[in-house]
């Protein structure tokens, strides 16, 4: 196998940078509409064979250094008693969302994580096969507070007003709540690595709607206790904040092997505030495929660059591959992170 990526994530001794793109397996790839056709979003999630296809596809039409596994941060609470919905354009909601203390309580934190999941770990298992000689598995989870805020908002939302003011006016609520998705997707993440994943990637997408004192008092908690929870599994975690650069010397703490960086600063610059325990993730601008081929290139010079000094390097964007990216633009820049770290290791 290609374990580059594994080695990135655990500060080792590489020959080129590794890399793969948040949000590689979907829209933008033709191969993913025509499965889409004659599929539906969710059909396709909880089809092991059709979410399996989905993962490997940006392995060979991009040459990336890492499959991950195709599914939705929002699936994974159904079991929780989350009444999920998906239209597409408009994105997955749910149909009783989480306002009061009643209903925190009444979320269910099942035993057994296969429990209405048991697709996933099933698609895991053909995944892992047929990726054994190729390139890891990532697998992952939302972090707890941004699935909490699809839960109480009920869907997507610019402000998550609902779920903003759930987290200052009824913190008894929110704990509960935060408690309860927190066991299950410590949980969810365990079955994962058990099934075949290599790593394991925590997406916290809304890690911005605190600041930074609320943000480590409210959110950080809970995922510096999902990876303690998950450590033993032995796989490397990936922790990615957007919008959480104001925390960055809190969040070089929190135990993962790996932080993602998203767009909003030099990458070098948040190295230095990492330090050297832990490798980095990130972070071109995920618009540049709309540029030339030159300022692509210009910019995986210079993100290279702002990625040496620290301990391990995993090239990716600063956030997911937009839905009408050209697909040549997008292997372009695979083809010339993995030439030109070359080039700079030999
Ligand atoms: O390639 C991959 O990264 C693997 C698959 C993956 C999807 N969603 C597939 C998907 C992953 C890792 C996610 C995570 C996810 N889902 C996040 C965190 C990462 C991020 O992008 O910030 C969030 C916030 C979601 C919630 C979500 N799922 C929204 C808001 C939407 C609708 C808008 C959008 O971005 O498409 C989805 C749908 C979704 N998840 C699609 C895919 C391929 C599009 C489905 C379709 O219409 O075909």
């Amino acid at each position: 196998m290609n374990d580059t990526f594994l080695r990135a994530c655990r500060g080792e001794k590489v020959d080129f940078t590794p890399v793969w793109l948040m949000r590689q397996a979907g829209r933008y790839l033709p191969q993913y509409q025509k499965v889409l056709a004659r599929s539906d979003f969710l059909t396709a999630c909880r089809t092991p064979e059709i979410a399996a296809e989905i993962t490997i596809q940006p392995v060979d039409v991009l040459g990336v250094d890492a499959a991950i596994f195709y599914s939705d941060i929002t699936t994974t609470v159904v079991p929780m008693g989350m009444d999920l919905h998906y239209e597409a354009g408009k994105g997955p909601s749910y149909s009783n969302p989480v306002r009061t203390a009643a209903d925190a309580e009444r979320l269910i934190v099942p035993d057994d994580p296969a429990e209405g999941l048991g697709f996933v770990y099933e698609a895991q298992r053909i995944c892992a096969r047929e990726l054994e000689n190729r390139v890891p598995l990532i697998g992952f989870a939302g972090a707890p507070f941004t699935v909490a805020a699809y839960m109480v908002e009920g869907g997507g939302s610019h402000s998550f007003v609902n779920y903003r003011r759930m987290a200052f006016a009824d913190p008894a609520t929110y704990s509960t709540l935060m408690d309860k998705v927190s066991r299950h997707t410590a949980n969810y993440l365990r079955a994962q690595a058990a099934a075949g994943a290599n790593a394991l990637m925590l997406f916290d997408s809304h890690a911005g709607l605190l600041g930074p004192q609320d943000y480590e008092s409210l959110n950080l908690p809970y995922v510096k206790r999902i990876i303690a929870d998950i450590k033993d599994t032995g796989v490397p975690i990936i922790y990615f904040g957007l919008g959480a650069h104001g925390s960055l010397g809190a969040i070089s703490e929190c135990g993962a092997d790996v932080i993602g960086i998203d767009y909003g600063l030099h990458l070098g610059e948040a190295v230095k505030e990492l330090g050297s325990g832990v490798s980095v993730q990130g972070n071109v601008e995920p618009h540049i495929f709309f540029q030339t081929r030159r300022e692509i290139e210009r910019r995986v010079v210079e993100t290279l660059a702002g990625g040496k000094a620290a301990r391990g390097h995993v090239f990716n964007l600063g956030h997911g591959v937009p839905q009408h990216s050209p697909v040549d633009q997008v292997r372009a820049m695979v083809d010339i992170v993995h030439e030109t770290s070359q080039a700079r290791a030999a």
